[in-house]
């Protein structure tokens, strides 16, 4: 891949005017089908995890983060990295990076976005950071994983990065614009920096989302989110923080992410596919400790909640999608 000249900027549009519809799903009986065929040292504080609701969540920094950490919201993270590659075309970046020597991945979850990269680049140095020790322990030796919380200040401008890499942040962190900023300082100048992230709101292009429970869900949840300061839709935002935080060549591109099989485009449909298993395993995960801790919503009415989100989510007129945003960056070389 050849580096952008300098200052240069650029956006791309992975949508056409409209995902057309296979209208032979709607009439399908089988429909569904294809879906469930897809289908360091540490000390004991930071695993002594909170349990509430029947979920387990993260201990260090305890209550900033609320989605859990145990093995079904795993699989799930595991789930949406397998979309996130299918969506790249096998592809786990997209900044023209070189031969990275020192690289870190922001919030790394499950950490298989660092440990893909570390295999595939044996020369350089990865660190996984994360609020929660749930990355595996049999790694490739060029990959370390760090009990760490990326809102406090950081420690690494005195040992900066040549590749700063963030994926799926939303409904994570509080303040992207100072995130991003400590990026700015902790990458070498000449280095980059990539989120890749969702507007984490459902819209369709022919009106089959209104009045669903798909819909209420996200009303709901977002808005639970939101109230407790959490940026839902930085995706659309990245652009701009990327801007302020000083970053050049910068660019741009953006992916329309389909809910379910019903695209007749054969790669939509296995995104398609991933993405809702993954969010069909995520739905009460996902606004549990959020409904209860700051709505006053009991767990059953969560349930509820996502059971009729899921239930219209998988309706075969029913189709939904999310905007899903690649922005990458340069820090000046001088
Ligand atoms: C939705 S998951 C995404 C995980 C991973 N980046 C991926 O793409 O699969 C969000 C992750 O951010 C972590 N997280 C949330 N707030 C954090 C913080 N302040 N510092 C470090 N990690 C955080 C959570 O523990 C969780 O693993």
């Amino acid at each position: 891949m050849t580096e952008p000249s300098a200052q240069e900027h650029t956006t791309t549009q992975h949508s056409s005017a409209n995902v057309e519809v296979d209208t032979s799903y709607e009439n399908d009986s089988s429909y569904g089908d294809e879906l469930s065929s897809y289908s360091t040292s540490l000390t004991s504080s930071v695993l002594d995890y909170r349990h509430e609701n029947g979920r387990r969540y993260h201990k260090y920094r305890d209550g900033s983060y609320l989605l859990p950490n145990d093995e079904a919201e795993n699989d799930r993270l595991d789930m949406l990295h397998e979309l996130c590659l299918e969506v790249l075309h096998r592809k786990l970046y997209l900044a023209p990076i070189g031969k990275p020597q020192r690289v870190i991945d922001l919030a790394t979850g499950t950490g298989l976005w660092a440990i893909d990269f570390a295999d595939s680049h044996p020369q350089a140095e990865v660190i996984g950071c994360d609020l929660s020790p749930i990355q595996p322990t049999l790694v490739p030796p060029n990959v370390k994983f760090l009990v760490d919380d990326i809102e406090s200040e950081w420690a690494y401008e005195r040992d900066p990065f040549d590749f700063i890499h963030a994926r799926y942040l939303a409904f994570s962190i509080k303040d992207f614009g100072k995130l991003i900023k400590q990026c700015y300082r902790s990458v070498k100048p000449g280095g980059w920096v990539e989120f890749q992230d969702w507007d984490g709101y459902p819209y369709s292009e022919d009106g089959s989302l209104d009045d669903t429970g798909f819909q209420r869900y996200y009303d709901e949840a977002n808005n639970a989110f939101e109230k407790a300061g959490y940026e839902v839709r930085p995706g659309p935002k990245l652009e701009e923080w990327f801007q302020d935080a000083g970053f050049v060549n910068i660019h741009v591109e953006k992916f329309q992410i389909p809910h379910g099989v019903w695209p007749k485009d054969k790669h939509l449909k296995k995104v398609g596919t991933w993405f809702q298993a993954q969010s069909e395993a995520g739905l009460e995960a996902g606004a549990l400790a959020a409904l209860t801790r700051y709505e006053q919503w009991t767990k059953e009415e969560v349930i509820l909640l996502a059971s009729q989100a899921r239930a219209d989510g998988r309706k075969r007129n029913v189709h939904a999608l999310f905007d899903f945003y690649i922005v990458y960056g340069q820090r000046p070389e001088s």
